[in-house]
């Protein structure tokens, strides 16, 4: 009922009337009125006039499930959201979950993670207030070598939600860093359970950096956030929602197609690395080239200096003026 509230008290310039909200609700009018001091103590600014009834004034910055739900298209309110104010990693906690049976779709947020991860052993930085930790649950028919390009699926996914919301277009670094003025602003960890060559599941979590003013001496040359890019500070709410419809819709097409095909040019467009010299670190040794782009599979092209064209399925790759490298 929360969630239903806060969406009709965002649709309505005016006031909604207790007696309106009960009929649409179908509750009382006491429900109703314990509800909106609920909100209040969560940090709305609802104001409430005799005779007249509920006005929103201002939504806060507020991270709870009804909020990110509110949100939501009606569709995407259906979607089981699970909030915590502190956990250990939404991954982790989406793996516990998953393995619980949570369903495909189900979404993780943490307003603050005290052992949040990034890739290869990393930890990631997770303070509470100025970023987004989240983490799907998805549950995909295909073969586990197909998982990995779910994070490049998830990487267009953010690009192009934080476009809709923030109006900025952030740029894809392979295969799936997020680069604002050549800084990082989101990181993306997919980790999968995989049973006798099948999937059990998949968890895609994501590490968007929204209001934070300044980052610590050792992240400064490389990391940035949505307020530094633009000056202005953001709701996590709406842009959560926003990311999470972008991701579902390309997730849709993905699951069409059964490989990148129909995203590759969309992919390619954000691609930071498009065209421009790189240099691929593997085990065996590190080569340059330029980049061509992705394969159907999500495998970069580098193009080295003798023509030959090469397929990098993963391993570092720098791309020349991103993350100060020259
Ligand atoms: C990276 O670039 O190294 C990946 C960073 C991924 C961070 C996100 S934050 C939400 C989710 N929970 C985690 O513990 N990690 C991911």
């Amino acid at each position: 009922m929360k969630t239903e509230i806060l969406w009709l008290l965002k649709g309505s310039r005016d006031y909604l009337s207790g007696q309106e909200l009960c009929g649409r609700l179908g509750v009382s009018r006491t429900a109703v009125w314990k509800v909106i001091k609920q909100l209040q103590s969560e940090g709305y600014k609802i104001e409430a006039v005799r005779n007249k009834g509920y006005r929103l004034l201002e939504g806060g910055d507020v991270m709870t499930e009804a909020e990110i739900k509110s949100c939501m298209s009606g569709e995407g309110r259906e979607r089981r959201v699970v909030c915590y104010d502190e956990t250990d990693s939404t991954n982790t906690r989406a793996k516990y979950l998953a393995e619980e049976g949570a369903g495909e779709g189900t979404l993780v947020v943490a307003e603050r993670q005290n052992a949040g991860k990034g890739r290869r052993g990393r930890s990631w930085v997770s303070p509470p207030g100025t970023g987004i930790w989240m983490s799907f649950i998805l549950r995909p028919d295909m073969a586990p070598s197909q998982a990995s390009m779910l994070t490049l699926v998830a990487a267009l996914g953010v690009s192009e939600g934080i476009f809709q919301t923030v109006g900025v277009r952030p740029e894809i670094k392979w295969p799936n860093d997020l680069v604002l003025g050549g800084k990082k602003i989101c990181g993306i960890l997919t980790e999968m359970s995989t049973e006798l060559e099948t999937i059990q599941y998949v968890v895609v979590g994501i590490g968007i950096n929204v209001n934070m003013e300044e980052f610590p001496e050792e992240l400064s040359q490389t990391a940035t956030s949505l307020y530094m890019e633009t000056k202005k500070t953001w709701k996590r709410a709406p842009l959560i929602s926003a990311v999470t419809d972008a991701f579902e819709q390309y997730f849709r097409i993905f699951l069409e197609s059964g490989d990148l095909s129909a995203l590759k040019a969309d992919y390619e467009s954000r691609l930071v690395n498009m065209n421009r010299m790189v240099t691929v670190m593997n085990p065996s040794g590190a080569y340059s080239g330029v980049c061509r782009g992705i394969d159907r599979n999500g495998e970069l092209l580098v193009e080295r200096e003798d023509g030959q064209l090469c397929h990098v399925r993963s391993g570092e790759v720098s791309v020349r003026g991103i993350y100060g490298y020259v």
